[in-house]
């Protein structure tokens, strides 16, 4: 078993997602062992607690600079023994410092097809509206893992979402999220594990 971390900073419907998809055998090549926030709170954190799964909060405000408050974050995923990190709605972006230490082992799911309304500043709500102002008809979100580069890391999955005449930011990120990051990011984190998995058998 791949041991997964997911790390959230809102509401936590992916990882909700997540935890489902384990309950249902759809993950079935790792485990959930730890979620993390930033946020002390995020109703992420009472959806892990509801599942029986172990938290941790690291509120970035308690630390003096990005490079404290990740080395508290590769504490706390080294202590868990976490191989694989999932970005479920982690709004705070990771330096090179952190992500060179686990490469093509954080994954993260965007509201968008990347790369399109992507990289910083594009994060939540934001996307959706940039998405809509710009006029395009076809969004949807992408599964990608996490580099140095906001976004730019190697895609696993996307699905595309049809845009409605009439739609609200609101109402095309509830459609993003229905129709595509629930679906992907469960199916992508199953496909790392397995992967994962593979190469610790040595196989
Ligand atoms: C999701 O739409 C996720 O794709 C997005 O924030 C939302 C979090 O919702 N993430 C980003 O924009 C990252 N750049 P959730 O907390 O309910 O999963």
């Amino acid at each position: 078993m791949t041991k997964i971390a997911v790390l959230v900073s809102g509401g936590g419907t992916n990882l909700q997602a997540l935890i489902d998809a384990q309950k249902k055998g759809i993950i079935k090549s790792g485990e959930i062992a730890l979620v993390v926030s930033n946020n002390p709170n995020a109703y992420a954190l009472e959806r892990a607690k509801k599942a029986g799964i172990a938290t941790a909060v690291i509120p970035g405000k308690e630390y003096k600079d990005q490079s404290e408050f990740e080395a508290k974050l590769v504490e706390t995923l080294e202590t868990a023994e976490i191989e694989l990190i999932v970005l479920a709605g982690f709004m705070r972006i990771l330096s090179e410092n952190f992500t060179s230490r686990y490469t093509r082992r954080i994954i993260n799911v965007h509201p968008s097809l990347i790369p399109s309304f992507c990289g910083k500043g594009f994060y939540g709500l934001h996307v959706h509206e940039a998405a809509l102002a710009y006029g395009v008809k076809v969004t949807g979100a992408t599964v990608h893992f996490v580099n140095e580069i906001p976004d730019g890391g190697e895609i696993i999955l996307q699905k595309s979402v049809q845009i409605r005449k009439g739609d609200t930011p609101e109402v095309l990120q509830r459609r993003v999220m229905e129709q595509a990051e629930w679906k992907i990011l469960p199916r992508a984190v199953e496909l790392v594990s397995k992967e994962m998995k593979k190469k610790k058998e040595g196989k």
